[in-house]
């Protein structure tokens, strides 16, 4: 019933010439895949390349931050037209990278969530608990905190065009994933404060996993009721290992 949605984030990684070489290289070898709605997350100067060499393929592009206002004096920042124009489909939101290192609130995060909504384009809203706050069993009180102040004001009406993306900050680019069971646990969280919030819309939700998934991880993650794809980093830079996570099944 749920699509399952496997996204690419490449965070600062790859020039617009590097990021064509992977498309180029990518395409032929997911032609056949069906069944998986895949996504690619760029840097924004390659979302316009990108977006171009796979028109018509079915991959999706993200850019992986969005600034809320239509237009402005923000200096540095891009607004949802221009990436809507530059072709992407799907803004990551809230990445923990973003939240860490730039200061991003929850506020911040919700506003950028519901102007994604409004333009049409699909928010990939991230949430995910530190090391510290996972042994100080604190794992649902911040994730439950940051989903309910990302989706502030969303009408249930919206909610299945949101995709959700749990992220254990202590399992990105560590190489120590969550097992399935920690993650379904999370998810299963994840949907039932949805439920609440969406009623019967939370059931058409996808909320991926991410957090060092790689080729021989990702079966084993997919099998669990509630997760429903994954954000996938490092191992969706070389177009093999990010071809093999997609062809999971
Ligand atoms: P990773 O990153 O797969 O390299 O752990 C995931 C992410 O940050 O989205």
């Amino acid at each position: 019933m749920r699509v399952p949605l496997i996204a690419g984030n490449w965070k600062m990684y790859k020039t617009a010439a590097e990021a064509e070489a992977f498309v180029l290289a990518f395409l032929p070898l997911v032609s056949g895949v069906r069944g998986v709605e895949i996504v690619l997350a760029p840097p924004y100067p390659s979302i316009g390349a990108v977006a171009l060499l796979v028109r018509g393929s079915g991959i999706g592009v993200a850019s992986q931050n969005v600034h809320y206002a239509d237009e402005g004096a923000f200096t540095g920042e891009v607004s949802i037209r221009m990436l809507q124009e530059a072709g992407a489909t799907h803004c990551i939101i809230g990445h923990s990278e973003r939240r860490q290192y730039f200061a991003e609130s929850d506020d911040a995060v919700n506003r950028k969530v519901r102007a994604t909504l409004a333009a049409g384009l699909t928010p990939i809203l991230c949430v995910g608990e530190t090391d510290p706050e996972r042994e100080g069993g604190k794992t649902f009180d911040v994730v439950g905190r940051q989903l309910a102040g990302g989706t502030k004001e969303i009408p249930a009406s919206m909610g299945s065009r949101v995709v959700v993306a749990y992220e254990p900050v202590w399992a990105i680019g560590t190489g120590k994933t969550a097992t399935p069971a920690q993650a379904q646990e999370v998810h299963a969280f994840l949907r039932g404060r949805l439920k609440e919030l969406w009623g019967g819309a939370a059931d058409a939700v996808r909320i991926l996993y991410g957090g060092s998934v790689k080729p021989d991880n990702i079966a084993a993650l997919m099998a669990n009721e509630d997760i429903d794809g994954a954000l996938v980093g490092g191992a969706s830079l070389s177009p093999g290992s990010f071809a093999k996570i997609v062809t999971f099944h």
